[in-house]
């Protein structure tokens, strides 16, 4: 038995997710340069160093794709707008065609009965402001703020919902201290800074935002599930700090004002003189919070230098991206966000679904499923859980790992840029009805 519209509250949203540089293809339509150009073009970044030039071609595609939106009976579509497709500068003079895009792309979505969430930041930064640092740079919230101001300015009236930046950690951590995303960088006084501008830059915008009027505000993160891998202090202590890097530096930032001291102990040196006095803007109040959701990592202590832990290997079925299938991970985060953070604020998952390679694809349904019963135990427990987004509309470009994950419920042959649905498309069709 699948799970049906029926088993989830009234008024209760499903969705569909994509972001700009992902799909659109960034080498048209006057969009400035990016880091994520920069970064695939350097050896050994990116699978086959692929980039977003061309991706689904969806900026030449806009209506065919959405009517695909409308059949799956999606209540909300989440995409993203590209700073430089907007301002090709990053700051300056705005490009016309792409303003003009995203209004097409808004009315589109409000003429087939769609609600549009808006992200203003999926990970594409105007190559421009990268050479000027970047979220290191302390100018950055005012940057995002002005940009800000020119993309709603413009389509701010007609969306349903709003959220400055996606997924904060990666845009600190995962490129900053890992190195794995634009611009690729391994240290940690960059990673501190990013941490902490990304999150004033997010209340600098929302400030903007409700300046103009937007409605219906909120932030975006994505959480992994931390699980010590054995019953050792030093693996209890290394899972603790996984977490606290990992979930609970951005919620705290967002809803206490502070930071986790499993964080500080690392990053407290390296963040930006006068810190402490950022919180008054980070947490400018909102109307929801997002939650992106995939995976748990196994984690073990290691010899060495904060934050000292690893990756321990895990028995459960494993996604194409090598990432673990642990549907309660989703549920605990709902209930443990609205416990410890958020109170009665609505929570949204923003982002979950699965890679496989398949177009027939039982594995991607059933992780659908799994993960939507999942969200059903959450609200059972009493989290405020309002809506649920899959992640993606259609295959697209998977960063570092290209065009070979494919998270889509619709199928792209990348050669063709035929779309083609999946099983996991049809089966959603049916129980979004
Ligand atoms: C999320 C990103 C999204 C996509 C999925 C698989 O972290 O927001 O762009 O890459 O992971």
């Amino acid at each position: 038995m699948k799970l049906t519209r029926a088993d989830f509250p009234d008024g209760f949203k499903f969705g569909v997710a994509t972001s700009a540089y992902q799909i659109e293809g960034h080498g048209q339509g006057g969009a400035g340069p990016t880091h994520w150009d920069s970064f695939a073009a350097t050896p050994g970044n990116v699978v086959r160093a692929e980039n977003g030039a061309v991706a689904c071609d969806h900026l030449n595609r806009l209506d065919e794709d959405l009517d695909l939106i409308a059949g799956l009976g999606a209540d909300v579509y989440r995409f993203s707008t590209s700073w430089a497709r907007i301002l090709p500068e990053g700051i300056g003079t705005p490009n016309g065609q792409g303003l003009d895009f995203y209004d097409r792309l808004v009315d589109g979505l409000l003429a087939r009965g769609i609600d549009p969430a808006v992200t203003l930041y999926h990970w594409e930064l105007p190559q421009a402001l990268a050479d000027q640092g970047g979220w290191r740079n302390a100018e950055m919230p005012n940057w995002f703020a002005d940009y800000t101001e020119v993309i709603m300015g413009r389509i701010g009236d007609r969306v349903w919902s709003a959220a400055p930046i996606n997924e904060p950690w990666c845009v600190g951590w995962l490129s900053h201290f890992d190195g794995h995303h634009a611009p690729g960088l391994r240290d940690i006084r960059a990673t501190a800074r990013a941490m902490h501008h990304v999150l004033v830059s997010h209340g600098r915008a929302t400030q903007v935002m409700r300046g103009l009027g937007v409605k219906n505000l909120g932030a975006v993160c994505n959480f992994e599930w931390s699980a010590p891998a054995s019953d050792g202090a030093a693996d209890q202590q290394a899972a603790a700090r996984y977490d606290a890097i990992y979930n609970r530096f951005f919620l705290g930032g967002l809803f206490k004002g502070a930071y986790p001291d499993l964080v500080l102990e690392g990053l407290e040196p390296h963040l930006p003189e006068g810190w402490q006095d950022d919180f008054a803007t980070i947490t400018t109040p909102l109307d929801w919070i997002g939650v992106n959701y995939y995976t748990r990592k196994l984690i073990r202590a290691t010899d060495g230098p904060w934050p000292a832990y690893a990756e321990a290997p895990t028995e459960l079925p494993l996604t194409d991206m090598g990432w673990e299938i642990y549907p309660k991970g989703l549920s605990d985060f709902l209930t443990r966000t609205a416990r410890d953070y958020t109170d009665d604020l609505p929570i949204y998952v923003t982002e979950n679904g699965m890679a496989s390679a398949t177009t027939l694809d039982p594995d991607r349904i059933d992780y659908l499923d799994q993960h939507l019963r999942a969200v059903q135990g959450a609200i059972d427990d009493g989290a405020p859980v309002k809506g649920y987004f899959v992640w993606s509309l259609m295959d697209n470009y998977e960063w570092a790992l290209g065009y070979e994950k494919r998270f889509g419920l619709i199928h792209v042959d990348f050669e063709t840029l035929a779309r083609t649905p999946k099983a996991s498309y049809h089966a959603l069709a049916q129980w979004w009805r």
